[in-house]
């Protein structure tokens, strides 16, 4: 991390010729509460070691000036020119000073550099931590006194409304509230959260990535969003208190099963399911039983494999090849699915076989080497230098 915080750092001196403002702004993990964000349901994400690190300084004119040291490309702009880019990555940047000037605050153009190792479209969140870090850095250099809460609402708008895709609030939620050792259970709907230890020195968190990208925009996850809606306003009929699928039980569900179409219930089914299955694992963790834990992260995967039917044969092939190593607890594909990464749970003293064995079986199904990391939990985005 110190060698990429000093490169972000002298490419930006080297570029722009004076000194920035440093931020590391992180790639989130998802213990468990899958697809449930949009559904105003539960989450229980952490930020970690892996981050997009900016080196930043405010202008006096209205001009924008970006360098990527990930792509080693420059784009340059002015606030009242922001348009889609041909390339993807100016355009997370430009839809958060968007956000700001569509909010009416008054900011001026920026100088910046940023790069990072956030695996870029690798399920861990890189677009969040981009918006995220960017949203926290304007609202410090320009005095706007946001709460973190209003940066992450900015940087969702920002998603939603400049770079055209409909994600939940989780990624820039969990980017910007992070503390180390904690992971925390978001109420998706009351936009709250509350922090959970998860700092066990036994225990390790892997993330496992496929190498797959496949990007959200032309992915089912507006499909997806759609089925739930769908759902919701079926039994609006008969429970017109209903708002969304937070508002759903089991047995709810059950009773109008008939009037389904079966894979809108289906979708409806994992969602209730999911969100009790993270108040479960929240209990769990009060009683630091991981063995718990485990078994209803692999209870996620499964409905997120048969019943949501947003997972992989890369993304299972992982999961199931982490399952047959003892002293995994559990494992489950992260984030949107058909592409991305798993995470497993994973008893400290298993890395070693879990690195050889899964990447191993990964090989030879695929011909492909998977990228494998053992992340810590750390703070959310936060300024190192400046
Ligand atoms: C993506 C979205 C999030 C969330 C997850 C699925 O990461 O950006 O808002 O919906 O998928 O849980």
């Amino acid at each position: 991390m110190e060698k990429l915080i000093d490169n972000v750092k002298k490419s930006f001196e080297k570029k722009f010729g004076r000194k920035p403002l440093l931020l590391a702004s992180p790639g989130r993990i998802n213990l468990i509460g899958e697809h449930t964000d949009y559904n105003e349901g539960f989450v229980l994400p952490g930020a970690t070691d892996r981050a997009v690190i900016f080196a930043v300084a405010p202008r006096d004119d209205r001009r924008c000036r970006f360098y990527s040291l990930d792509f080693d490309q420059d784009y340059a702009t002015d606030l009242d020119h922001l348009h889609k880019s041909e390339w993807r990555w100016p355009d997370y940047l430009q839809g958060v000073l968007d956000q700001f000037l569509k909010g009416g605050y008054a900011i001026r153009g920026l100088d910046l550099a940023f790069g990072g190792n956030v695996p870029i479209g690798g399920g861990m969140s890189s677009s969040a931590a981009v918006e995220g870090g960017l949203a926290f850095a304007v609202n410090h250099l320009f005095g706007l006194n946001l709460d973190l809460l209003s940066l992450a609402l900015l940087a969702q708008r920002a998603e939603n409304e400049f770079v055209g895709l409909r994600c939940g609030i989780m990624d820039m939620y969990a980017n910007l509230h992070g503390q180390p050792g904690k992971v925390m259970k978001i109420d998706c709907r009351h936009l709250v959260h509350e922090y959970y230890p998860f700092d066990r020195s036994e225990l390790r968190v892997i993330i496992s990535d496929t190498g797959v990208r496949r990007e959200l925009a032309s992915s089912e996850y507006n499909v997806r969003r759609r089925q739930c809606e769908e759902g919701v306003s079926l039994l609006r009929r008969y429970y017109p208190e209903i708002k969304s699928l937070r508002d759903v039980s089991l047995q709810m569900l059950e009773e109008h099963r008939a009037e389904f179409d079966p894979v809108v219930w289906k979708r409806c089914a994992y969602v209730v399911g999911e969100n009790e299955r993270v108040d479960l694992a929240c209990q769990d963790l009060v009683r630091s039983d991981f063995i718990s834990f485990g078994e209803r992260m692999k209870e996620s995967h499964r409905g997120l494999r048969d019943e949501y039917e947003v997972s992989s044969p890369e993304l299972n092939l992982l999961v199931n090849s982490a399952l047959k190593i003892p002293g995994v607890l559990g494992s489950r594909m992260m984030g949107a699915g058909f592409g991305g990464c798993t995470i497993s749970l994973v008893e400290a003293g298993a890395v070693e076989e879990f690195r050889s064995r899964v990447s191993a079986d990964y090989r030879r199904e695929t011909g492909r080497e998977p990228a494998i990391h053992v992340v810590r939990i750390e703070a959310g985005t936060r300024i190192l230098e400046g």
